[in-house]
């Protein structure tokens, strides 16, 4: 009997296997009950006695053979199976990657502060169209059109609508649709995006926004405007702010005054910002127009009051000491992540 083809033959199989389950017939095939091996076990009965032994014992060893190569072949496939299925698991030791999630942007932030304060002072927050017509946005506020200030403070600057409307200059307008619409007293503040054709540089962009305060009753005075403002500036800086007024002109309000507050980028000391004065241009004010009134259906004889104007862009420029008007809409992550 010769055991030596079957053993060889065995042994390449195993050695070519890939997996469990083929490994699991060629076991069968070789060992199981009709295997390969029994069969020559059962063959034994014919031969002579001391051929028996001789066979009983080489048969033996051939499937002690087989047997241990299957169960070494068995192990190594189950390592390789394991090293697979942890080389694709998650490594939860791995740091994670930073969540990062958006906010709202400082203009937004700042503006949503400006209505708080004004409206614990009994401001309501008014909105209006972007959109207007030259009666709203020039001519019901004292500028008609041969008015020389209405070249000063637009109109050359103005975006025009191939309709014949414009897009709106200032936040101005929205004090006669306010007028037109309610009764007095009230007291409004208007937060609003204009629109100038400007050569955009650090301090001007053809986009920004305003906001706007309107306040109107039987004696509201210059002194109520000065007291309010003052509360406004120290609630907004969280200290108090020098101001002075200055005379100044707007067609829509008389007399008017320019509001210029302490350079708080330099504390006054002199500095490119304030252009070396100390002081920066900060607010157009004054007492309403009794024509604006008039245009907004509200009797000059029974009611007076302010009005003022401020940039917002300016105001969170100073209070977060940025000196570029342009970093708020050049996206720069970097820039709006400290906020
Ligand atoms: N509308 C003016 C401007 O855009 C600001 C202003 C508003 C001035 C109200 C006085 C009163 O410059």
């Amino acid at each position: 009997m010769d055991l030596k083809p079957l053993a060889e033959q065995a042994k390449i199989e195993i050695d070519q296997i890939q997996g469990l389950d083929a490994l699991d017939s060629v076991s069968r095939k070789y060992l199981g009950k009709n295997g390969l091996i029994g069969v020559q076990f059962s063959q034994i009965k014919d031969l002579s006695p001391e051929e028996k032994g001789r066979a009983g014992q080489e048969l033996n060893s051939v499937k002690i053979l087989i047997e241990e190569a299957i169960k070494e072949k068995t192990e190594q496939l189950k390592k390789t199976e394991l090293d697979k299925k942890e080389s694709q698991a998650i490594d939860i030791t791995i740091p994670a990657e930073e969540a990062r999630t958006g906010h709202l942007h400082p203009l937004t932030l700042e503006r949503r502060r400006i209505e708080h304060i004004f409206s614990l002072m009994g401001f309501e927050i008014v909105e209006g169209p972007e959109l207007e017509d030259e009666w709203h946005n020039f001519d019901a506020l004292n500028m008609p059109a041969d008015h020389p200030s209405r070249d000063a403070l637009s109109i050359g600057k103005t975006f025009y609508l191939q309709n014949g409307g414009l897009v709106r200059t200032q936040a101005s307008p929205v004090q006669i649709r306010y007028m037109e619409a309610h009764k007095p007293p009230f007291r409004i503040i208007v937060p609003a995006r204009v629109y100038r054709a400007e050569s955009t540089d650090a301090s001007h962009e053809v986009q920004f926004h305003q906001v706007e305060g309107l306040m109107v009753g039987k004696d509201v005075s210059t002194a109520n405007f000065k007291a309010i403002f003052e509360k406004f500036l120290q609630e907004f800086f969280g200290e108090e702010m020098k101001i002075r007024l200055r005379p100044s002109y707007f067609p829509f309000t008389e007399p008017s005054f320019e509001i210029d507050i302490n350079c708080n980028i330099c504390g006054g000391k002199g500095c490119p910002a304030c252009k070396h004065s100390g002081w920066v241009e900060f607010t157009g004010a004054g007492m309403v127009h009794p024509n604006v009134l008039r245009n907004g259906g509200i009797d000059p004889k029974e009611w007076q009051g302010f009005a003022f104007g401020a940039s917002l862009d300016r105001l969170t420029m100073m209070r977060h000491k940025i000196t570029d008007i342009r970093l708020f809409h050049g996206g720069d992550p970097r820039f709006l992540k400290q906020f």
